[in-house]
């Protein structure tokens, strides 16, 4: 199984679609198993973001992205990062595929909704960067048991 980081970024909870989202991620059969509400602090999301640092849009970002409170999980699954990047859609909601979460929810491409990890190293670290190992909690898929 795969793990990868996954945030909602400022707008979510401002426009009440947690629960759209979540139940897009949950519906696609991947499995949540760490999740909270956090204000996040300067610091840590210029490193989440160090990658774009040099960027012309990386201060405004880190700005926008401490503004609210986010929802911060690990999700799992099989290939999780690729099935979860593919929820997401484009990081440019004008080019987004009407589906995913960012061509059906998204006009603006720095509030664009989401955030998931790119690759396995970019989700170890986001995910330690977020989570305690202990928070990350284990449990059977439901569908596994359920259904046989
Ligand atoms: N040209 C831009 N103008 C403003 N904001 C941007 C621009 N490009 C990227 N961003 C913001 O920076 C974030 C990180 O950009 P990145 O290139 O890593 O895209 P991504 O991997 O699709 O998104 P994320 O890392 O948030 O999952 C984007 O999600 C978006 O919020
Ligand atoms: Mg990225």
């Amino acid at each position: 199984m795969e793990r990868t980081f996954c945030m909602l970024k400022p707008g979510v909870l401002q426009r009440r679609l947690v629960g759209e989202v979540l139940g897009r991620i949950e519906r696609k059969g991947l499995q949540i198993c760490a999740l909270k509400m956090m204000q996040i602090p300067r610091a840590q999301c210029e490193q989440h973001y160090a990658e774009h640092k040099e960027r012309p849009f990386f201060s405004s970002l880190v700005a926008y992205m401490t503004s609210a409170p986010v929802v911060a999980m690990v999700v799992e699954g099989q290939d999780a990062i690729r099935y979860l990047r593919t929820l997401c859609g484009a990081t440019n909601p004008a080019e987004a595929a009407p589906g995913t979460i960012r061509g059906d929810l998204a006009l603006v491409t720095q509030n664009n909704i989401i955030h998931a990890s790119d690759g396995p190293e970019s989700a170890r670290r986001e995910i330690e960067l977020f989570f305690d190992a202990g928070e990350i909690l284990e449990y059977q898929d439901g569908n596994q048991s359920w259904l046989g």
